[in-house]
């Protein structure tokens, strides 16, 4: 009977406020919105709406249903009230220039599909830009200034009513307390900021007011103009955000967001919302870069930790850290943490056992970030100390086609190496051993061309030339959107350190071993594009190199007869079926042979396969090489590429000596 009654009185209850919309998300869930383009909520609850990695794109992110935003007997607007958390990070290369901003959009329309890029936010475009039929309301946090929008500096926020001239904007920034003393705030700073949006409908009046994240909110709002939304926006709306790169670019976030109709929005809980990524590296530059006081800080850190250290090393999760090792403090993960995160490295979390040991799933107890730990074992501590500079060295590495090292932590006998998780795995699994999935043509070709991205800024693009030294298509991991992430890059050096550091050990994986390589033992750029030839034929053929099965058949080999025969196309994989670009196909093939000279010089460079692939250059007539099948295998021709390669075995030797 009281049951009854109970789950009467909450139907009630739910009803009457069924219409005034009301909604809190302390990070969100892909479910809690309708994401447009690039925007992507990541496992830890963050919304990403533009990136850094991608130029001339928009990206919008709107609450999953629509909401009433007009009474539809009078057609007044309702009175709202909302608050949300953003973050502009500016591309790390480009630190002065910081893409186009953001918005908070009021649109009849889930999704603005005809909206441009860069100056227009991913709002309008050319032609409707101010047209009064869009019946728009924007809140934009604009980081560029547009003389054609009449902006008035590259830091402001605007209330812009169908186009982007706003209505009203001011500098970026909040007044204190009850003084009301302004201060500045960069919008593109990279930290999280809180901006509050309120209307009310008797007043005719909005007000946005600003402020960094850890600031209650001002007392005074930054923008408040008199305005009637009831003529500009339609009774049932969309609510959301949208942001756009060009050729300057940001990546953009919204952690938490609160909205209520005829009400005071929900405060947000700022305890719980999603990190940032890489929050925990950029306070690591800092840190460098700051002077005495915060040295003497880490002596006094340094010492402490020591003692820790001691009290410690006796427990269960006692990690091995020494006192070198204080200064890359957020790469170097606890022991602990990782034991939490994988659940004790459970069998279930087991993702795969490679050449260099046993990788988990697990997700970081704080970030709720999903990563993958590597556990490999080493031996003699003699080298440690380079090989921690060159893996907290790696760890800054950044670019789309790799995948992030996050850091690391060490035990006795053991390191561990904590990287991004990548839910589709590893490349080798949709092409050979009966995969469930296989790529087509355009997927594979994709990923061949985002391998080579990545393998270029290695070589070239980054501060230093990093050298991969094993470059297979089990090392490539795929992202959601099956794009090619290179991984355990630089990390065959793990056997030159761990093992005896007097013995060149040569570490990769066979059939990708440049000839020369297994002869000297170094490491060059040369080395990679062997096996990345090598890599090529694998994706073409959906082979391994080198067939451990069939007699040993190299793939190398096989290609090279039927280029020899006139009939390369009919090597590639069957799986492909008749859905394929044979002018690309026939390019990767060959490139995949040229790569596989056995004199490194004939080998192009890595710039050189971005090219061909990209098809500015065309290839050269690999018949004029002198291409012979003992050429394109494992036979070493004499007084090659020792006097001729300069000596490019890399890596962090700046780091070490110079310090950073
Ligand atoms: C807003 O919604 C939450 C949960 O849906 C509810 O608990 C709360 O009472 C609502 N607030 C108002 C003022 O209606
Ligand atoms: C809508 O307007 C009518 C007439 O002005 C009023 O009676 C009614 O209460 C309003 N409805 C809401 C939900 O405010
Ligand atoms: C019209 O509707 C709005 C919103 O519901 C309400 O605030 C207002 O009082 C209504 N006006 C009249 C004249 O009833
Ligand atoms: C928005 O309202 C206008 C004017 O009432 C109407 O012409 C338009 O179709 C509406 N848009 C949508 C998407 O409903
Ligand atoms: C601009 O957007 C409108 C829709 O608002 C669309 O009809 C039009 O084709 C777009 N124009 C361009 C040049 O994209
Ligand atoms: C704040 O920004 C404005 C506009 O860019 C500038 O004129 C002013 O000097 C700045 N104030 C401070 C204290 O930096
Ligand atoms: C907007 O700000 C003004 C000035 O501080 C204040 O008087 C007014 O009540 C505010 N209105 C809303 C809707 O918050």
């Amino acid at each position: 009977m009281f049951f009854k009654l109970a789950v009467v009185l909450t139907l009630l209850v739910i009803n009457s406020v069924a219409d005034d919309v009301n909604f809190t998300y302390n990070g969100f869930q892909s479910t809690d919105l309708s994401l447009q383009n690039l925007a992507v909520v990541s496992s830890n609850g963050l919304l990403k709406l533009a990136s850094t990695d991608y130029s001339f794109f928009t990206a919008a992110a709107f609450y999953k249903d629509s909401v009433k935003l007009k009474n539809s007997t009078n057609g007044t607007a309702f009175s709202f009230s909302t608050t949300f958390v953003f973050a502009i990070v500016p591309d790390l290369l480009f630190r002065d220039l910081s893409g186009h901003g953001m918005a908070f959009v009021i649109s009849p329309t889930q999704g603005l599909p005809y909206a441009s890029a860069t100056q227009y936010l991913g709002l309008f475009n050319y032609s409707n830009n101010g047209d009064p039929s869009n019946h728009i309301v924007a809140v934009e946090l604009d980081t560029f200034q547009n003389e054609e929008f009449e902006d008035i500096d590259d830091n402001h926020v605007g209330v812009d009513v169908n186009g982007l001239k706003s209505v009203e904007s001011h500098g970026a920034g909040y007044y204190v307390g009850s003084t009301g003393q302004f201060r500045n705030l960069t919008l593109p700073s990279g930290r999280p900021m809180q901006v509050w949006v309120e209307y009310d409908n008797q007043e005719q009046r909005m007000n946005v007011t600003l402020a960094p994240i850890n600031v209650r909110k001002p007392k005074f709002p930054l923008l408040s103009l008199p305005i009637d939304l009831s003529p500009i926006v339609n009774e049932t709306v969309y609510l959301g955000f949208s942001s756009a790169t060009g050729r300057l670019r940001a990546s953009t976030y919204i952690l938490g967001w609160s909205f209520m109709i005829n009400g005071q929005a929900k405060e947000l809980d700022i305890s719980k919302l999603p990190k940032l990524p890489g929050s925990a590296s950029r306070q690591t530059s800092k840190l460098l870069t700051i002077g005495l006081p915060l040295i003497f800080m880490s002596l006094v850190y340094a010492t402490v930790s020591g003692v820790v250290y001691l009290i410690k090393r006796k427990r269960k999760f006692a990690d091995v850290v020494e006192d070198w090792e204080c200064e890359y403090g957020p790469q170097r993960f606890k022991y602990k943490d990782l034991y939490m995160a994988t659940q004790g490295f459970r069998d279930k979390g087991l993702l795969g056992t490679g050449g260099f040991g046993k990788v988990y799933k697990g997700t970081l107890p704080t970030s709720r970030q999903e990563i993958a730990v590597k556990i490999v074992s080493h031996g003699s501590g003699q080298g440690m100390k380079e090989f921690i500079a060159e893996i907290v060295c790696l760890g800054r590495l950044r670019h789309r086609n790799l995948v992030r090292l996050l850091g690391y932590c060490r035990r006795k006998g053991e390191m561990l190496l904590v990287y991004e998780y990548l839910p589709n795995g590893s490349l080798d699994k949709y092409l050979y051993g009966q995969p469930k999935v296989t790529l087509n043509w355009g997927q594979r070709f994709r990923v061949i061309k985002g391998v080579a991205s990545g393998l270029l800024y290695l070589h070239e693009e980054w501060e230093q030339i990093v050298i991969h030294r094993d470059v297979k298509a089990s090392n490539v991991l795929l992202d959601g959107e099956l794009n090619a992430r290179l991984g355990d890059f630089g990390l065959a050096r793990l056997y030159d350190h761990g093992t005896d550091p007097h013995t060149t050990h040569v570490a990769g994986t066979r059939g990708y071993l440049a000839p020369e390589y297994t002869r000297t033992g170094k490491a060059t750029t040369r080395t990679d594009l062997f096996a990345f030839g090598a890599f090529l034929l694998e994706v073409a053929c959906g082979r391994r190199p080198i067939e451990p099965q069939a007699g040993k058949v190299v793939l190398v080999d096989e290609v090279f007869s039927f280029w020899q025969k006139g009939k390369i196309l009919d090597v590639k994989d069957p799986k492909l079926g008749t859905d394929f670009a044979a002018e690309e196909v026939e390019l990767v093939l060959k490139l995949g042979m040229l790569c596989s000279h056995s004199n490194p010089v004939a080998r192009p460079s890595m710039r050189q396969v971005m090219h061909y692939l990209e098809g500015d250059i065309p290839l050269p007539d690999i018949s004029l090489l002198s291409l012979t099948a003992s050429g394109l295998t494992f036979a070493p021709r004499e007084g090659s590429e020792d006097a001729v390669l300069p000596h490019l075995s890399l890596i962090v030797e700046s780091v070490l000596s110079g310090g950073r």
